[in-house]
């Protein structure tokens, strides 16, 4: 680069931290203006987030309005119909004392109008692009409502597959979350915070809600600070960096303190160390929940409690709003403190331009199911399915006839999957619709009904219809209803009678193609072997239909990759790829199991390890996992040197060869273990993927650098660390295969 450019850069990125930096003073100073001016009700009213369920379609009442009018609520929850969101903010604007413009919020976890596979699916995707287009294609329709703040990502690391929530989660591990936890701020917010189409995001829930004990939704997590660091605050840091606004205080308690009143991680470390200055949310009624959580003995100790943590805004219930200047009356909390909320609200709510800009004009309802939303929609669906069994059954072709069997073939609302409000099922397009405008040959019989259904009413029809066909696909799965918020479960097989529907189609001797629509792995033993093919398409979305079209019968490839571990049965879980490896790791050599014991064996571990007798030690199928059409090899891999040395960087590459009929685009991986540790270190982490096309016959080499940032990790002093010594290196197709080759770090 020649001197000149060089100059004209450094200046141009001068000129534009200028405009930065003088756009935020001038914000500031409109802050600061406006909260001189403020009442002490006007400032706590700034803390209320006001909500009605999201199925609440009532008129606006006069007590509210006058709420609005006499400045007494900051931002509004599912107010859904844009008449009266621009009547409220007209009022809030030309009536209120000082005209601060309200927020309105929503769910929109996965889509608005045009919905997008649930979160775990569009994770398995490994693409960034995806989860950026279904952020930024929701921005667009929920603006047109004149929503402004979603309450998503949702970034909980989640390694129980019980999880309900883990539908909504970005599977188990930090690195992927981290990359999706971007592209999903980026496409909610945009490139501008202030443009009538952007959302501002919301990064939930701060913290460690997925570690909840036994996978029960709301329940306990004990999750030491290292495992915080380490595991569930990167995609939040990777949220914060990319700009998310805000930030939601999580249901659970973490090591006893619940997370809304919890000043280590909302003082300490969001605002401390992350340097955050955007406004803290509470969850829905999670600051009086503190009372049943046995951290607060009434509304008034809740408020106490929530504002000592630093927490800007209180969702649903109302203890500030009730209790906040008494506090302060008797001292237990200052109006600094109040301000600071405000100054955080305040700051937001310019960012955005709802001062300048506070209505939406005009809705334009043609944006909904807009055709390049549905586009999209079904991209995303495409790239979020798994193939994970292929016995050559798959692709289909179009001379066979197909029996389209299953509760999920033909099931528009269950196929959007978990908290889809504003989904309209009418738009959906269903597999068996997809099949019938493609002109296919199939004889479709559901079988049963939903997906918990247990008779067998409708077995005979669904057999006969297997008998007159060359294959079967069968489409079951979970209802939407059975995972998502507060839907754990403890056994995640197929619900209902469908494990014995399959029995009975195997039965028939056609080969059988499972495809799976559920908001979490399923426990497929007593299925593994009846089936054929099975295809993972989570709750794909408005799109379902073409896109498992296209996927069944090779238009597209499968290139979803599994970003959660698959368990057996649910006894398994936790069960995730990057755990430690214990004193006594479990291995197949020295693997013992329940039949294998002898009647009367002395008592002793008998050489086991850390393993179940019934289950053994690894999972259904490992994170990262996902099959193609063709066939893909992976040669060893290779580290460019064996030293690696601070500041400087290494390669490590791999060939590829594609030996099967079609392209393929591969998901490949980088993982890395350090060896020994300060503390104990995983048996191995994701550090990076790339996705790589190969043709038809053609060998490629895969390509990653190491620098000692990827070594880095949180040590028992809580100290970012890179640690001398040696690595473990794999290139690989998932976190289970692979060739390992290694090197050592030194000064
Ligand atoms: C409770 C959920 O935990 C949270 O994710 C959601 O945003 C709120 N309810 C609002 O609906």
């Amino acid at each position: 680069m020649n001197q000149l450019i060089r100059l004209l850069i450094i200046a141009l990125a001068f000129v534009s931290c200028q405009e930065k930096s003088s756009k935020s003073d001038y914000i500031e100073q409109r802050v600061e203006e406006i909260l001189s001016k403020m009442s002490l009700q006007e400032k706590v009213g700034q803390t209320s987030l006001r909500g009605t369920s999201s199925r609440v379609k009532g008129d606006l009442s006069e007590d509210l309005k006058n709420a609005v009018r006499n400045g007494e609520i900051g931002a509004f929850l599912n107010v859904m119909n844009p008449k009266y969101v621009d009547e409220l903010q007209r009022i809030a604007v030309e009536e209120s004392p000082n005209g601060i413009p309200l927020i309105f919020a929503r769910d929109i976890i996965h889509g608005y109008k045009t919905i997008f596979p649930i979160p775990l699916g569009m994770a398995a995707s490994w693409n960034a692009e995806v989860a950026e287009t279904s952020a930024r294609v929701s921005a667009i329709e929920a603006a047109e409502s004149g929503i402004r703040w979603t309450f998503s990502p949702m970034l909980d690391i989640a390694r129980d597959a019980r999880w309900g929530r883990i539908a909504e989660s970005p599977g188990e591990d930090p690195y992927l979350a981290s990359v999706l936890a971007t592209a999903f701020i980026k496409g909610y917010q945009g490139d501008s915070l202030n443009s009538e189409n952007s959302m501002i995001a919301c990064a939930k829930h701060f913290l460690a809600y997925g570690a909840a004990e036994g996978g029960r939704d709301y329940n306990t997590t004990i999750v030491n600070e290292e495992l915080l660091r380490n595991v569930y605050l990167p995609p939040f840091k990777a949220a914060f960096d990319a700009g998310a606004q805000t930030v939601m205080s999580s249901f659970n308690d973490i090591n006893g303190v619940p997370a809304s009143g919890n000043k280590f991680i909302l003082k300490k470390i969001l605002r401390d160390e992350y340097n955050f200055d955007g406004f803290v949310v509470s969850d829905w009624n999670s600051v009086t929940e503190m009372i049943p959580h046995g951290y607060a003995k009434d509304d008034k100790h809740a408020a106490e409690r929530a504002i000592t943590a630093g927490l800007d805004m209180e969702m649903t219930s109302t203890s500030y709003e009730d209790y906040l200047l008494a506090l302060m009356d008797e001292g237990k909390v200052t109006e600094e403190q109040l301000n600071d909320f405000v100054r955080n609200i305040l700051r937001v709510k310019f960012r955005m331009g709802l001062f300048e800009n506070p209505y939406r004009e005009k809705v334009d309802a043609s944006r909904w199911y807009a055709q390049s939303h549905l586009e999209a929609a079904k991209e995303a669906a495409v790239k979020s399915t798994v193939l994970l069994k292929n016995n050559k059954t798959l692709p289909l072709n179009k001379n066979q006839r197909i029996a389209l069997i299953g509760p999920l073939a033909d099931a528009p609302v269950d196929q959007l999957g978990t908290w889809t409000f504003d989904g309209d099922g009418n738009y959906s397009v269903t597999p068996k619709q997809a099949f019938a405008e493609n002109k296919y040959k199939f004889v479709f019989a559901e079988g049963l009904k939903y997906s918990r259904d247990k008779s067998s009413a409708g077995f005979k029809k669904a057999i006969a219809a297997a008998e007159k066909s060359d294959v079967i696909v069968f489409i079951g799965g979970e209802e939407a209803i059975l995972s998502g918020e507060a839907h754990s479960r403890a056994d995640i097989s197929l619900p209902g009678a469908q494990e014995q529907l399959i029995d009975a189609l195997h039965k028939t001797g056609k080969p059988l193609v499972l495809v799976i629509m559920a908001g979490r792995p399923i426990a497929l033993g007593n299925i593994m072997d009846k089936v054929d093919a099975i295809v993972m398409a989570w709750h794909p979305g408005t799109m379902a239909g073409p896109a498992l079209y296209d996927i069944l019968n090779g238009k597209a490839q499968p290139e979803g990759r599994l970003p959660v571990t698959w368990p057996k049965q649910g006894a398994q879980c936790p069960i995730y790829y990057n755990h430690p490896n214990t004193g006594r790791p479990a291995s197949a050599d020295s693997f013992v199991g329940i039949n294998d014991i002898p009647v009367g064996a002395w008592q002793s571990s008998l050489g086991n390890n850390s393993h179940y007798l019934d289950l053994g030690f690894e999972p259904q199928f490992p994170f990262g996992y996902g099959l193609n059409y063709g066939e893909i090899e992976y040669e060893k891999t290779i580290v460019s040197s064996g030293k690696l040395r601070r500041n400087e960087t290494i390669q490590v590459s791999c060939t590829l060869h594609n030996k099967g009929n079609y392209p393929i685009t591969e998901t490949v991986q980088l993982y890395i273990q350090d060896v020994v540790g300060d503390i104990v270190r995983p048996v191995k982490e994701l550090k990076g993927f790339k996705k790589i096309r190969i043709a038809k016959g053609e060998s490629v080499s895969a390509e990653f650098t190491i620098s000692t940032k990827d070594l880095e990790y949180v040590d028992s002093s809580m100290n970012y660390v890179v640690e001398d010594g040696d690595f473990n290196v794999w290139i690989a197709p998932n976190s289970a295969e692979g060739i390992k080759a290694s090197f050592e770090l030194i000064e």
